[in-house]
């Protein structure tokens, strides 16, 4: 039997409003509770700012953690409209997704936006899920690794500079291509970009507690294949972390 301690991060996106979110957890409390005694794992559900806090209640006498799925890469200040990572520990956020794809293509976040914001989260011990990942065009063109690099680095190059090297670090490659499309890489073509990620934070951050993680299309087809690389720690799941016998089937996938 695996042994590995797997996390899954629901990443509810801006599908659920407060009621619906309200009503998935009420609904599912006591299965949530079971999945989470019955699997070695740590569930985090990552619904839109305005739920954190109703969910956070719900779910206050069970393990399962809550996450933002963004925040400001600003401390404090004249800056309407943004969320401060401060906030989000205070009111028992666990963990922040940073720089999901989403916020890069809509949003104009870049690498050096994506590095602040990681350091932002960290200063107030939240746990940052930093995502990257290439195009199709990138794909198809065989640049990910490049891609990759560059993504990454401006990002480890703060952690560095600043002395978070011992710090506890989510990373999540995410395909864009695959993000809800249904399109998933060739177990070898994860393999191999595992493994390359692996080297590149493990040079750079030896003493870093870190934790890989897939996103993109996940689902209880293709969980299987997933489970099975060893570089995989865990997974960041869109589309079927809204039904949640769904998600209860990932999670259970032995
Ligand atoms: P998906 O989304 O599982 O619906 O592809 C994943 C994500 O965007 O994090």
């Amino acid at each position: 039997m695996n042994k590995k301690k797997w996390l899954y991060v629901a990443n509810w996106k801006m599908r659920m409003s407060v009621n619906e979110a309200q009503v998935f957890c009420v609904d599912n409390h006591n299965e949530l509770i079971k999945l989470q005694n019955s699997s070695n794992a740590e569930l985090v559900i990552c619904p839109e700012f305005s739920t954190i806090f109703p969910v956070i209640q719900i779910l206050k006498d069970t393990n399962i953690k809550v996450g933002a799925q963004n925040c400001s890469q600003f401390k404090q200040g004249a800056y309407t409209g943004e969320v401060a990572a401060q906030s989000l520990a205070q009111i028992g956020c666990s963990y922040c997704i940073i720089g999901h794809s989403e916020r890069r293509t809509l949003f104009g976040e870049n690498n050096e936006t994506v590095a602040q914001k990681t350091k932002r989260v960290l200063e107030h011990e939240l746990i940052p899920i930093i995502c990257f990942g290439e195009t199709k065009k990138e794909y198809e063109d065989e640049q990910t690794n490049m891609v990759l690099e560059q993504q990454l680095t401006p990002v480890i190059n703060v952690l560095v500079e600043d002395t978070w090297i011992d710090a506890t670090l989510c990373f999540a490659y995410e395909p864009i291509w695959s993000i809800g499309t249904g399109l998933i890489a060739e177990s070898t073509y994860l393999e191999n970009i595992f493994s390359f990620i692996t080297d590149l934070v493990g040079t750079r951050l030896p003493n870093a507690q870190i934790m890989l993680l897939y996103g993109g299309s996940v689902n209880n087809n293709n969980i299987k294949m997933l489970k099975k690389n060893s570089l995989i720690e865990g997974f960041l799941i869109g589309g079927a972390s809204l039904d949640f016998q769904k998600f209860q089937k990932i999670v259970l996938y032995k």
